[in-house]
This record gives structure tokens, C-alpha cells and sequence, in this order.
């Protein structure tokens, strides 16, 4: 079955070489394997949440797009395109929006990230957070469910976002598709190499740090004064060097063949100079990029080429989507007027869920377990002294699916992991329909 890899970027600056070493280049490579289909999308929709200049977004978006291409995207092979072009994406984030729980929003990284700054300094804890922050994980679980990808290669940090996306996805599974599902769970895919490419002062290369090497922009001239402020120890040109942990020779490996790294060693160790070594590793790092550099101008000065391939992105993009959401639509009951059903498949749909027990055992404990509602024992707990703490467990387990992994239980015989996960999810489900129920009344 062909693997679908997608992954965004985020349209507010510009790229730097990290970006090209630790997600481009990788992602360039593997889309051009037999049985990937890739998607790659400028991720405009979440750059309006970190940024509120125009221009600047309008710059920005425009600069990665010829990145991506300059770096040699293969436009015929991968669906490209633009967030924002695609209408299906805010409209599936609404669908989700409304099956995704608040709770588990508000553990999202980058919004408590934000409270407890704001607590920090004294502030109200939402002081300055949008809407736009708050539901940045359900927008970006929308880019990946509406191409049902497999894999999304992401940094650490992005890694709870797609945790949420399979929360999200199971949930709406399990509420509208009827056992069978519209949504593939996807799996981050967080390469070493995503992280590897160190900056000038050997932390790892992010604006945030103010030590990036620039990729195209500034030309060769802007390449070559980063790479001479590569900080190194001050041996002297003749001293032998030492190169186990220069971020100098990392940067050297990353464009190197195993031959060039073993030849650039030893150099150093004979006593190379680090200008001359700067040198070495500026023609390197230009040989490969500096030919893409001259697309990447060309493509800048044409934009309107640019924004023909996007607009066929757009297009095959579309082509995915859309009857994806009008089955979607359909699932959840925005549907063409028509004489409407008896009410009773849902009544039994909803009796079907499995549930929890709680009792006391002759050996004075507390025990709970989770039944099928063919009553098969899916899930036993341990004996527990508190009946209290039976009780949690059990209020637990039914909002919270993950849970299980830390709950004093073993899975009942014969039951597999995988069955104890979607009974959970099933009652998850049931209990957030309920809650949203009750709020309505
Ligand atoms: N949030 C991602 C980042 O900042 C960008 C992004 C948006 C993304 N939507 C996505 C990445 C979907 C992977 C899949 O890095």
C-alpha cells in the first residue's frame, strides 16, 4: 500500500541551512521512493496565529514556496500546495473542533507554555492568547486527517500535536464512521536528523538562538561571513586539531560523503588552519546548494510561476479533499433534505457501549473491570485498598484512553491491546456526547 508522508511549515520567516539539512533535503529524498505519495504545504493558516503583518506573512510564504522548489521538488510526484487554498481544511477543523475536549486543549505545549508565562510575570493567565493558539492542534490535525497521511515527519516539539490528531481522529471515528472509520491515525516520524545540524555556537541552529546559517537569501557572500563566525577553539593554524566534537566538522558531515569527512579529519588533525577549514567547508556547503540558490532567484523574480504551480497543487489537493468532506458532511448530518429516519439505530448504537464495574472481593479490596457489552471481561484491575481510588481510576480510564498505561490493570484473556484502546475510546466518546448533552439541556 503506498505510504502517505505529509508535512507543513509554518509561513513566517525564512528557511535557514538547519531547515534545509534536517527537514527539506530528508523530505525531498524520501519523496522521490517507490510507493510514498507526499504532501508538502505552506502552513499560512497557522502563521496568521504567530503573526499579524501582512507582508511579512505575504514574503514569507512566497520564499518558502520557492525553497521547497528551488531545493528540487518534483512537482509531477507530490501534491504541493498552499494551506490557505485549500477550503475543505477550515472547514474539516470545524467538524473536529467540535468533537475534540477543551481538557485536552488546554494541556496543549504551547498554550501552557504561554499561561504560565503570563503567570510568571503576574499577568491573567490567558493575557494575549487567541483562539488562533488555543486551537492551533485541531487546524493542524485537519491538514493531516484531510489527506488520511500515514507518517508526518515533525520535530520534538510537534510530536503532542499528532498525539491530539489520533485522539481527534478516533473520536470522530468512532462517534460518525460507524466502526469503520474515515481517518487513518497517523504517526509522527521524528528523525535524528530533524535535530542534528548545530548553529554557529554549536547549539542547536534556530532563530530563536540568533545562530543560523542563511540558506539562499543574502547570496554566497551572506554564506560565507556566517560560516567565518563558526565559533572554534583558538589552536593555532600548524597545531593538530581536535575534531570529536567540533560543530564545525558536524556542519562539514552533513554535506560530506564518508570519504570527505575521513580526508577533512585528518587534515585537521595535521594541523589544518580553521579559515582555511572555513573555506573548505564554504565550498562544500556552495557546491551543493549554490546552483539551487540560482533557481531559488529566478523563481523569486517569477513569482507568477510560482503561484501557477501552487494553484495546480491547489487543484490535485482538492481533488482529495473534497469527497472526503462531503462524505464527512454527510457522516455527521449536514446532508440534503430528504424524509427523515425512526431514531431507532442510534438507540441501539448507544447500547452497545462497554462498561465498568466496580466491587469489593471477600479479601476486603476494591477491584473494578471493564466489560464488553457482550459482556466479555476486557480489562481487571489489581485489588486496591481504597474503594475511593477504584473510583477515580474507573472516572479516569473513561475520559482519558491513554490513560491505561499507567492504570493498575491487566488485559482480560485473550483480549488484545488494541480492543481495550477502542472500547476505551468508544466510552471516551460516549462521555464527551453526554457532558456536551447536558450542557445543552
Ligand atoms: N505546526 C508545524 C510546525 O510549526 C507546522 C504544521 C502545520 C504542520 N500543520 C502541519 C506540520 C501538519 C506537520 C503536519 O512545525
Amino acid at each position: 500500500m503506498t505510504q502517505r508522508v505529509l508535512t507543513g511549515i509554518t509561513t513566517t520567516g525564512i528557511l535557514h541551512l538547519g531547515n534545509y539539512v534536517g527537514a527539506l533535503r530528508p523530505a525531498i529524498a524520501a519523496s522521490r521512493e517507490a510507493g510514498v505519495e507526499s504532501f508538502f504545504f505552506m502552513a499560512d493558516y497557522h502563521a496568521l496565529i504567530k503573526c499579524d503583518e501582512p507582508e511579512r506573512i505575504e514574503r514569507s510564504r512566497l520564499q518558502i514556496a520557492a525553497t521547497w522548489l528551488a531545493a528540487g521538488l518534483d512537482t509531477e510526484r507530490v501534491v504541493f500546495y498552499r494551506q490557505s487554498d485549500i477550503p475543505e481544511i477550515p472547514e474539516l477543523t470545524w467538524l473536529l473542533t467540535c468533537v475534540t475536549s477543551k481538557g485536552q486543549m488546554n494541556r496543549a505545549h504551547a498554550y501552557k507554555g504561554a499561561v504560565d508565562a503570563n503567570l510568571a510575570a503576574g499577568e491573567d493567565a490567558d493575557a494575549g492568547i487567541t483562539m488562533g493558539l488555543y486551537s492551533y492542534p485541531i487546524l493542524m490535525a485537519a491538514d493531516i486527517l484531510m489527506f488520511n497521511a500515514h507518517r508526518v515527519p515533525v520535530g520534538k516539539d510537534q510530536v503532542q500535536h499528532i498525539e491530539m490528531c489520533r485522539d481527534v481522529a478516533q473520536r470522530f471515528n468512532h462517534l460518525f464512521g460507524r466502526g469503520s472509520g474515515f481517518f487513518v491515525l497517523p504517526e509522527a516520524q521524528v528523525d535524528a536528523e530533524m535535530e542534528l545540524l548545530p548553529g554557529l555556537d554549536g547549539r542547536k541552529m534556530s532563530k530563536s538562538y540568533d545562530n543560523v546559517i542563511p540558506l539562499f537569501e543574502g547570496g554566497a557572500r551572506a554564506l560565507k561571513d556566517a560560516i567565518a563566525r563558526i565559533v572554534t577553539d583558538s589552536r593555532l593554524p600548524g597545531e593538530p586539531k581536535e575534531t570529536e566534537g567540533s560543530h564545525l566538522v558536524s556542519i562539514y558531515d552533513a554535506f560530506a560523503t564518508p570519504a570527505q569527512r575521513e580526508a577533512f579529519r585528518a587534515e585537521l588533525r595535521a594541523g589544518l588552519a580553521w579559515g582555511e577549514a572555513k573555506q573548505r567547508l564554504f565550498e562544500l556547503i556552495d557546491a551543493e546548494i549554490g546552483p539551487m540558490r540560482e533557481r531559488y532567484d529566478s523563481l523569486m523574480a517569477n513569482p507568477e510561476r510560482i503561484e501557477e504551480i501552487l494553484q495546480q497543487g491547489a487543484t490535485k489537493a482538492r481533488a482529495i479533499a473534497a469527497p472526503l468532506l462531503a462524505q464527512l458532511r454527510e457522516a455527521v448530518g449536514l446532508r440534503r433534505f430528504q424524509p427523515l429516519k425512526a431514531a431507532v439505530q442510534e438507540a441501539k448504537l448507544k447500547a452497545a457501549l462497554p462498561v465498568f464495574k466496580q466491587y469489593r472481593e471477600a479479601d476486603g479490596k476494591f477491584y473494578f473491570k471493564l466489560n464488553s457489552a457482550e459482556g466479555q471481561v476486557l480489562l481487571q484491575s489489581q485489588g486496591l485498598e481504597q474503594g475511593r481510588e477504584a473510583g477515580q481510576w474507573v472516572v479516569r480510564l473513561k475520559r482519558e484512553p491513554a490513560a491505561l498505561a499507567e492504570a493498575p490493570v491487566q488485559l482480560g484473556e485473550g483480549v488484545s491491546a488494541a480492543a481495550v484502546a477502542e472500547a476505551l475510546s468508544a466510552l471516551a466518546a460516549a462521555e464527551l456526547a453526554a457532558e456536551a448533552a447536558k450542557q445543552k439541556a
